[in-house]
């Protein structure tokens, strides 16, 4: 292949608890990529939106894990991307994860698969360092293998692919800016082990709960006594959404990734949509833009939307 044409998801990180280690894919918003083979050893990066985010391939999240792909495998072809975000970065919705995803993903299209999923999240990782300092995959390994995904390990990298439930997912984006970075920063180092025998029971009562398909177990599993606490002051109304939305009958649900950006999981399309509607009625009190997204667990992640053997 000399061309293809990707669509790369949005991605849930953390699942609530399961901070660093769990995420999920999900169908909206996605951003679109187009990746070119090169016969020079160039790495072009264009932006086709309008967040103004670098193009020097070695600032550029995108770039910089073709950079990576390029020197560890010698190449002397380079790679021409253009990326069409529609996941605005800063969202907590996995926008540098799709970047970076989506790189290592189309390269290896076009590399006629040369990498194993592993490997392609390896790179990945230098994407997500590069934007937020941290060589975190919870929201690289839901985009690369779909549904949901547990990090069991980034060194080695270790992911454990889980049965996704066909479940709803409602979320918001509110129009505040809560860099990861910044969201990391306040998180306490360390914790007690109280806290911890209650995570760690939360965390596998959730991947039980996933694995048995047991919607009450995954609901009851969905509390984070750790990381929420003294992230969701970040984020305006948190306690309302998530009490209104588990009153509307809402499974469980809590900040996407580092926020700003809230999800709720339901069993049922009109549920999820009916909570997405409340969201939004939230912000709308308090005059604060925000956008609502309602789709399934993505079980499939990047999807190829065109491949070519010309330019
Ligand atoms: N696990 C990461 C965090 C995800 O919560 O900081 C960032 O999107």
């Amino acid at each position: 292949m000399k061309k293809v044409k990707i669509k790369v998801p949005a991605t849930v990180a953390n699942l609530v608890c399961g901070f660093d280690i769990l995420g999920m894919a999900v169908h909206e918003p996605y951003d679109e990529m187009e990746l070119k083979i090169l016969e020079t050893p160039d790495i072009i990066i264009k932006h086709e939106d309008s967040f103004g985010l670098p193009e020097n391939p070695s600032e550029n999240v995108a770039g910089i894990v073709l950079l990576k792909i390029q020197e560890h495998l010698k190449l002397n072809t380079g790679f021409e991307v253009i990326i069409r975000k529609h996941i605005k970065p800063g969202s907590g919705l996995g926008s540098s994860a799709a970047s970076a995803a989506g790189a290592a993903f189309g390269a290896n299209i076009l590399l006629k698969n040369i990498l194993s999923k592993e490997e392609m999240v390896h790179f990945a990782m230098f994407g997500e360092e590069l934007a937020s300092g941290v060589r975190h995959a919870d929201n690289i390994a839901p985009c690369i293998y779909g549904g949901i995904t547990l990090v069991k390990s980034t060194d080695p990298i270790d992911i454990i692919p889980l049965n996704a439930p066909e479940l709803f997912v409602a979320a918001v984006h509110p129009q505040v800016e809560v860099k990861t970075s910044d969201s990391r920063q306040i998180l306490k180092k360390n914790i007690s082990l109280k806290s911890a025998v209650e995570q760690w029971g939360n965390i596998a009562g959730l991947i039980a709960g996933i694995q048995k398909n047991d919607l009450s177990l995954i609901g009851r599993s969905l509390h984070d006594v750790i990381v929420e606490p003294v992230r969701s002051i970040l984020i305006p109304k948190f306690d309302e959404i998530k009490a209104g939305s588990l009153q509307m009958g809402a499974l469980g649900g809590g900040i996407s990734g580092s926020g700003p950006s809230i999800f709720m999981l339901a069993e049922k399309q009109e549920t999820a949509e009916r909570i997405a509607q409340f969201m939004k009625s939230v912000y709308d009190t308090i005059e604060i833009e925000s956008f609502v997204y309602v789709s399934k667990i993505n079980p499939e992640g990047i999807q190829i939307e065109e491949e070519s053997s010309s330019l």
